[in-house]
């Protein structure tokens, strides 16, 4: 089995507006993250996802686009775009992009000719309906930035949908033009060399198309946000949407086979594991990783961190990849959750499970949130529902450097507050201090690109509450990639200071319908037939029962030695 880039790389993810300024605007730049490649590089990342770039108004930062194929004059030019790529992949970085297909802004020019009339030809690319009896919004479903997800267009005397701001209007993917649109606009990006995309909101691309009351949530509580008064029922996760994924693989799937590069699409899915595991695909394969965030929330407790892991490597479809998440631009930071000895534990963690991991600019840093004074709160977010804690400013603060002014971020003033403590919370300051948590992150993707196993092993959780980590590469890893040993090997990694003994585990076994334990294997590998499925010696399909924890048959344990102190 030779792994995919993809397989074995980790991700970056940088908010464009707050890495590096360049031109004394207060806000960052692409000639900025160009600027600091050679950082990323030496980090030791793979890949940088970059939240969106294009012509944009700004109501949501970017996630309200004006033009797909374009860049912001904020971030610089389509020019520039194109040198940090050519750049970034001088240096072996891939580049992914975020793509927004749920919404376009409503100065789009596709959504200013469909409210210019109800006849338009572009009218039905968004969701027009006609009030309800009583004049009001034609069902109850809420905006996730509160507020009803209906806005009257007096013009027309019709609503149109949002499921964020009104400045966001859905985009109506029944209709098969705007489909072929939009996978123009992937091709668009593929053709010049992007290597995947973040797909935005995934799950709410497609709603029921008559369009019933979501039902009420029994569980509501005001601090929780107006969006929480319904559960989504009918307004996300509807079947359709995976013909959607799927035709956006094959899309993707195209370049590879063309013999043009791999194309990864990851795909934004808040969902309860087993409705995320439906995006994989069954049919036709969809997104590669359908984000897996339950780290970010996860009790920080050994034992529910051992069975979240467990259960989630458990419920992974054959040929599956599974993915890891500690933050985003739009969660509470690491370091502020769980502090700062634990964000430590929790880089660990993350860099030592099996799969593909995707880190947030700064949390290698441990970078916490910062407090934002309410004069020069920016995020809608905050702005439409104050004083709930679910503001992302705090989040989105500019990258401190080094000591010099600004950190090094701006000749000006940032468009958001630094964190107070840059002058020593800073890359240049932490790279020359040995236990800092950047070394920390430093050593630990090294240690991950010098032991394949620590990616693509296999994984299981020993019996018996043991306290290691094991991590094995399983027989059936031969991976050539970057130098991967093709021997079987294993390591044991101590996950301490988790508040208890974890076992976060390798060589991934399952009980199966004849009652022995499996290590698991990738599709065609030993045990599996070409599809994935278990096979037994007789070649018999075999059916995964309750996951065990045993290590896998015959993995030789060796300890990996992570190298300098922590
Ligand atoms: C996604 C983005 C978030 C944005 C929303 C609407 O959840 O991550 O930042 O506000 O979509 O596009
Ligand atoms: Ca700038």
């Amino acid at each position: 089995m030779t792994a995919l880039w993809w397989q074995m790389g980790v991700i970056y993810q940088i908010y464009p507006r707050s890495f590096q300024d360049t031109n004394g605007d207060g806000i960052g730049d692409l000639k900025g993250i160009e600027r600091r490649l050679d950082y990323l590089a030496g980090l030791g990342v793979d890949a940088i996802w970059i939240s969106p770039i294009y012509p944009s108004p700004m109501a949501d930062f970017g996630y309200d686009v004006a033009s797909y194929c374009d860049v912001d004059s904020r971030f610089g030019a389509l020019a520039d775009f194109d040198d940090l790529l050519a750049q970034a992949h001088e240096r072996g970085l891939k580049v992914l992009l975020d793509f927004v297909p749920n919404h376009t802004s409503e100065r789009h020019p596709w959504f200013v000719e469909s409210r210019s009339s109800r006849d338009n030809l572009k009218r039905d690319w968004y969701i027009w309906r006609d009030p309800a009896p009583d004049g009001g919004p034609p069902n109850n479903w809420i905006s996730d930035f509160g507020g009803s997800a209906w806005e009257w267009d007096k013009a027309t005397s019709q609503y149109y949908y949002h499921a964020f701001l009104k400045e966001q209007a859905d985009l109506n993917w029944r209709n098969p033009a705007v489909r072929a649109a939009m996978y123009d606009v992937m091709r668009f990006w593929f053709d010049r060399g992007v290597d995947g995309f973040r797909i935005d909101v995934l799950w709410h691309m497609v709603k029921a198309a008559d369009f019933p009351d979501n039902p009420p949530n029994p569980d509501y509580r005001p601090a929780m946000g107006d969006m929480h008064r319904v559960l989504q029922l009918h307004s996300t996760d509807q079947p359709e949407v995976h013909r959607l994924a799927a035709d956006m693989r094959a899309i993707a799937d195209s370049y590879g086979t063309e013999g043009r590069g791999e194309r990864v699409l990851i795909g934004e899915i808040y969902l309860p594991v087993d409705r995320l595991m439906h995006y994989y695909g069954q049919e036709r394969a969809e997104v590669h990783l359908p984000f897996n965030f339950q780290l970010v929330d996860a009790p920080w407790e050994a034992r529910a961190l051992a069975t979240l892991i467990a259960d989630y490597e458990a419920a992974l479809p054959p040929g599956g990849w599974p993915n890891w998440v500690l933050g985003n631009h739009d969660r509470p930071r690491v370091a502020t959750k769980r502090g700062q000895a634990q964000a430590r534990v929790a880089a660990m963690l993350l860099l030592t499970l099996r799969g593909t991991p995707t880190l947030y600019y700064g949390d290698e840093l441990g970078l916490t949130d910062v407090a934002i004074p309410p004069a020069e709160v920016q995020d809608p977010r905050e702005l439409r529902e104050p004083g709930l804690a679910l503001g992302r400013d705090p989040v989105r603060t500019p990258m401190p450097w080094d000591a010099s002014a600004n950190a090094g971020f701006t000749t000006a003033k940032p468009w958001l507050p630094l964190n107070a403590d840059w002058p020593t919370r800073n890359v240049a300051r932490m790279t020359t201090e040995p236990h800092s948590i950047l070394r920390l992150y430093r050593r630990l993707l090294a240690t991950r690109r010098a032991h394949p196993a620590l990616s693509i092993g296999g994984f299981a959780l020993p019996g018996g509450g043991g306290q290691r980590a094991r991590i094995c590469a399983p027989a059936w890893r031969g991976a050539s990639h970057r130098g991967a040993q093709s021997r079987r090997t294993a390591a044991s990694v101590g996950v301490a200071g988790l508040g208890g003994p974890v076992s976060a585990a390798l060589g991934h076994c399952r009980r199966c319908s004849d009652g022995r334990r499996r290590c698991l294997a990738p599709p065609g590998g030993r045990g599996r037939d070409s599809n994935g499925r278990l096979t037994s010696s007789t070649g018999r399909t075999l059916t995964c029962a309750s996951p065990c924890w045993r290590r896998s048959p015959g993995a030789r344990r060796r300890a990996i030695t992570v190298p300098g102190s922590w």
